[in-house]
């Protein structure tokens, strides 16, 4: 059995690390891939199996930065709601990073459970990562900026309209890893019924 101290450890020690804090320095492939792994491992109502990932990387980043400011560019200019700075970003901002995954929920064709169950199943799997990621060192946090919630972008990133795009994940060496994060009193969020 795995140890519940370690265990525990693990789970205060995950964090968000951002990209500005972030060393350059690419993270190994390998551990992408036990990432990933770990996600597939999330639990999934009637296995369904909801998550896509779309890993950029190197020349992958630069595209995806592109496909990303020109989505955003569209969108906004025709709904008047442009911002030049904002489309910036969106260009230069994900070079920060070694790695950006994209999170997908697709849908199975017979809708075999409720919507909110899969992205239920997809947050389980984005939390795998984010410990597979503490657990080697590597830091990541989940986006939900950008063209997340662009309908217009969906394609880019294999789904289709029944599907959801849910954020990217962000990976990268960390400068220093930051102490665990604050939380309120857990007794604040729940409540016993024992008799
Ligand atoms: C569903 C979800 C969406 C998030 N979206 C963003 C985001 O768009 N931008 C951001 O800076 N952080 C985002 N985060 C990361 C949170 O800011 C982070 O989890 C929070 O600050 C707590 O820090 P910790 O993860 O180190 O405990 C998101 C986290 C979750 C779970």
């Amino acid at each position: 059995m795995i140890n519940s101290s370690d265990f525990q450890q693990l789970i205060s020690h995950r964090r968000s690390i951002f990209p500005r804090d972030y060393t350059g320095t690419r993270v190994d492939d390998g551990i992408v891939k036990q990432i990933i792994e770990n996600a597939h491992h999330a639990p999934t109502h009637k296995l369904t199996e909801p998550w896509r990932f779309v890993v950029f990387t190197g020349k992958g980043i630069q595209k995806l930065a592109a496909f990303q400011a020109q989505c955003y560019k569209q969108v906004t200019e025709r709904d008047g709601t442009f911002r030049q700075e904002r489309y910036e970003g969106l260009l230069t901002k994900p070079a920060q990073s070694s790695h950006i995954i994209s999170i997908g929920m697709k849908r199975d064709h017979k809708n075999s459970v409720p919507e909110v169950e899969e992205l239920g199943a997809v947050f389980c799997a984005v939390e795998n990562m984010y410990l597979t990621a503490a657990v080697h060192g590597v830091a990541c946090y989940l986006s939900t900026g950008g063209v997340t919630y662009f309908p217009e972008a969906k394609e880019f990133f294999d789904l289709g309209p029944p599907d959801k795009l849910l954020g990217f994940m962000h990976l990268g060496m960390p400068k220093e890893w930051p102490r665990p994060s604050r939380r309120s009193p857990v007794e604040d969020k729940m409540r016993w019924v024992a008799e």
